[in-house]
């Protein structure tokens, strides 16, 4: 894979190391403020996120792009953890969601920059999941960190070689806040979320999220009526009455391929008070 093409570069970048393989390819360094909850997406030219009943769903909006790969490869290896939710687990049956399954090439180079950026060496797999019903056999629930409420411990499988951590429930889910507020004081400040637009419109209304990475293809996807397609916060309700606006931070390019970085406002607020408002109960 060539370089990309950097269009656009704040220059309040964060603390961070980098191998000059990985800042070569990037075309900089990528950096980070943690504590941080950060989302990557690909969405298609018109919107698309989620086609339900197709695996994949990242190749096949992303027409396969190596750029696409290698800055999943590159957010994972510099996140502390990395967060889905059991909609993603169960669509994705072999992801095991490391830097170097998303982009092999550089898997070495990966392991480096966590080893510079003192990082563990793989980030650690969070898995969200209300009701509790996972499949214990999944790849990347292997020494994975399930985080569920009372009702969901109670349904989680017998056989599993993962960490459970409890979490208050709220009226659609997880309590978000309290999720994240335990994830940071558990030693993760720097959460990759790849979680789907179900749990992200609850990241998105709450002000949780600091920042999007999204790879915009050139690829239009369509929207059936009924087909579950969905924009990356899902159902929820924004324009025309809440404004939630992001504010360029990068823009890369290969070929036909965007790579934007936004920053969501007041986000990095909204963290905060959630871990200066709660009592831990890790
Ligand atoms: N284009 C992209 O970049 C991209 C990125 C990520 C995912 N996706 C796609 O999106 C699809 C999955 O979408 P999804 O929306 O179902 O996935 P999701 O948001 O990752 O998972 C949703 C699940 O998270 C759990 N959850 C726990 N607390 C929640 C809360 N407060 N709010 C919402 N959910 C909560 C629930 O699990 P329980 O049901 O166990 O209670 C819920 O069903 C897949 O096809 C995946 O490939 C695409």
């Amino acid at each position: 894979m060539g370089p990309l093409e950097v269009l656009k570069e704040a220059d309040d970048q964060g603390p961070g190391e980098m191998p000059a393989a990985l800042s070569e390819l990037y075309g900089g360094r990528l950096a980070l403020r943690p504590p941080v909850v950060f989302a990557n997406f690909v969405s298609s030219l018109d919107g698309v996120v989620r086609i339900p009943g197709t695996g994949k769903v990242g190749r096949v909006l992303s027409d396969d792009s190596q750029g696409d790969r290698f800055v999943m490869g590159l957010l994972r290896a510099c996140a502390d953890a990395v967060l889905i939710g059991a909609g993603t687990l169960r669509a994705s049956p072999s992801s095991t969601w490391t830097p170097e399954q998303a982009f092999p090439e550089q898997a070495a180079a990966f392991q480096e920059l966590r080893l510079r950026r003192g990082l563990s060496p793989s980030p650690r797999v969070v898995v969200a999941s209300a009701r509790g019903e996972l499949n214990p056999d999944h790849p990347g629930l292997r020494g994975a960190l399930i985080v569920t409420g009372d009702s969901g411990a109670d349904r989680l499988p017998e056989k599993l070689d993962a960490e459970v951590l409890i979490v208050p429930e709220g009226p659609s889910g997880l309590d978000l806040r309290a999720m994240l507020g335990q994830l940071v004081r558990r030693g993760f400040p720097a959460i990759l979320s790849e979680a789907g637009p179900s749990l992200t419109e609850g990241l998105v209304a709450q002000g949780l999220l600091s920042e999007l990475f999204l790879t915009l293809s050139p690829l239009l996807a369509g929207w059936p009526a009924g087909g579950g397609r969905s924009g990356l916060v899902g159902q929820t309700e924004l324009l025309p009455h809440r404004r939630v606006g992001g504010e360029l931070v990068s823009a890369r390019r290969q070929g036909s391929h965007l790579f934007l970085r936004y920053r969501l406002p007041g986000a990095g607020l909204g963290l905060a008070g959630g871990l200066s408002g709660e009592q831990s109960s890790a």
